[in-house]
């Protein structure tokens, strides 16, 4: 009896073994062909600027957009994640320095890469959130690559992204976002340039790089890890103007607990009057 359970039981154990490996092929072959579609995308030209005026709103918007963030304050990037059987998120050096971007990398791959989430070669980068990044105006655009094409070089060779097991897994599951090229309207035209000012208008604009992980309804991803709700139906609907603004300039909730990773709040931290109170009027009107 004890023998025949057992083998029972050795049997199950082989077929479901077998089920992950056939799934786990599945995943890492799907996987595999997204990482390495080519996209055919013709960046818009774009003459880009070199006054200092432009430079300096460059540098400006490279914070308020996050650039900073991730690929460090002085672009010369570094490692965002790493766990053994998951993989390695690295934002690269942006710089001209050793392990840095090649000393031919032009405007139309400055723009293929922050607009399109897109490689030269075409295929996409991985978790570089260019989805927030697409509708950028032109104007703020040229800025951006005005300054990150001047900065000085930075010697630092970051190793390479790496989709490991468990970031195959949950990329195939959908939990995990990991190419922005799949989401982005790779024809949206660009608005030229946008009126500044304490609008709905101008706050919708601003919150574009909160999507990604807010959602573009801003009620968030419900659940552990998940993101909160900031729209009008969220708790910081509730909370004073003063109290947002502050929320989001120091990282510190009104109630005194602490804004966590991934929340980027040193990019909000940046962000102007104009940009704060613009961004509140919208995220109350949604
Ligand atoms: C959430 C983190 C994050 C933010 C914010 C971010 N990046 Fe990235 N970026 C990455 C990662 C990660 C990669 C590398 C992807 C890879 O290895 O495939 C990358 C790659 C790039 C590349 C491609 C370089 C190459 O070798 O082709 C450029 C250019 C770039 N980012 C510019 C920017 C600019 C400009 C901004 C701000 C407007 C920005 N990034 C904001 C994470 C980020
Ligand atoms: C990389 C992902 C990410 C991005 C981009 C991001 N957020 Fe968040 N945000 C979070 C996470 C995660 C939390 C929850 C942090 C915690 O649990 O302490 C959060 C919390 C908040 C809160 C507190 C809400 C509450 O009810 O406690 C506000 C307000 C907020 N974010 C606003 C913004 C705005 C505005 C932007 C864009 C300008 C933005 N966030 C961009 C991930 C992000």
């Amino acid at each position: 009896m004890l023998k025949k359970i057992l083998k029972w039981t050795g049997r199950t154990l082989l077929v479901i073994t077998l089920l992950a490996i056939g799934y786990y092929t599945k995943a890492y072959i799907t996987v595999g062909s997204r990482k390495s579609k080519v996209y055919a995308v013709k960046p818009i030209r774009l003459d880009i600027p070199t006054d200092s005026a432009t430079v300096a709103r460059g540098k400006r918007l490279v914070t308020t957009k996050g650039c900073n963030d991730c690929h460090g304050s002085d672009l010369g990037g570094r490692v965002l994640f790493e766990q053994k059987g998951v993989g390695r998120l690295v934002a690269r050096n942006l710089t001209k320095g050793k392990g840095g971007l090649p000393q031919d990398f032009d405007t139309d791959d400055w723009v293929r890469a922050i607009r399109h989430g897109l490689q030269r070669d075409g295929t996409p980068l991985i978790y570089m959130p260019s989805a927030g990044f697409n509708k950028l105006s032109e104007a703020d655009l040229k800025a951006v690559i005005a300054y990150c094409a001047q900065v000085p070089p930075v010697d630092r060779q970051n190793p390479p992204s790496e989709i490991g097991v468990g970031a195959t897994i949950l990329a195939d599951l959908g939990e995990l976002e990991l190419f922005e090229a799949e989401k982005i309207d790779h024809n949206a035209a660009l608005p030229m340039a946008i009126r500044e000012g304490v609008t709905a208008d101008f706050g919708k604009y601003v919150s574009q790089i909160c999507t990604g992980c807010h959602k573009p309804d801003m009620k968030g991803t419900p659940g552990e890890g998940g993101t909160p709700d900031i729209s009008s139906t969220g708790q910081s609907a509730g909370w004073t103007d003063e109290q947002f603004f502050q929320t989001l300039r120091t990282g510190k909730r009104p109630d005194g607990t602490e804004l966590k990773a991934p929340m980027p709040w040193q990019m909000t931290a940046a962000f102007s009057d104009t940009e704060m109170r613009a961004l509140r009027m919208y995220l109350k009107s949604i």
